[in-house]
């Protein structure tokens, strides 16, 4: 089956979704943030705190050793897509499934959200979401719309879509 990457922006239930569709297809789930985290002892919110660049590069580190593993539903953050070869690494070992969601439903999602330096003030979210929107749409082999879906239909719907 090659790996099944989940991409998209925070909040559209990536993690919960890899972990589900993971379940189904017995193979290992894996995130990207979690390993990240692992690895160096250290929060996102404080890598990123430091350097955002820093975070990237560590990022794309965990994504290339990923590609060299067997089958796996792995979460990427948010920002795996911006850089190139994250792409080019994830769709030659596999598929990419985008989670989409409106900006309202996002808005809300994230309302309580743990800390996201990213989201540093009122109009982050939303800058973020238009500069991303068009590269994610390159970067995908499948959407879903998780707009008013529950965890569980996401997973169905990700599942239907890979096995056609
Ligand atoms: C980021 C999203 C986060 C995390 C980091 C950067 C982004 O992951 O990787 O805070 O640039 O959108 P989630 O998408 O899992 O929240």
């Amino acid at each position: 089956m090659g790996h099944l990457w989940l991409i998209g922006m925070m909040g559209t239930g990536k993690s919960t979704v890899a972990s589900l569709v993971a379940e189904q297809l017995q193979v290992p789930h894996l995130d990207v943030d979690a390993l990240i985290v692992e690895h160096n002892h250290r929060t996102i919110a404080d890598i990123l705190t430091e350097s955002e660049a820093i975070f990237r590069v560590l990022e794309s580190a965990e994504i290339a050793a990923l590609a060299r593993l067997g089958d796996a539903v792995i979460a990427t953050g948010g920002g795996a897509v911006l850089e190139p070869s994250n792409v080019e690494a994830m769709r030659a070992t596999g598929s990419t499934i985008l989670l989409t969601a409106s900006l309202e439903a996002l808005e809300q999602r994230l309302l309580h959200a743990e800390s996201r330096p990213l989201l540093g003030d009122d109009k982050a979210l939303a800058r973020i979401y238009e500069s991303r929107a068009q590269v994610y749409m390159q970067s995908a082999d499948i959407v879903v719309d998780t707009t008013d879906l529950d965890v569980e239909a996401v997973s169905e719907e990700v599942l239907r879509c890979v096995a056609t």
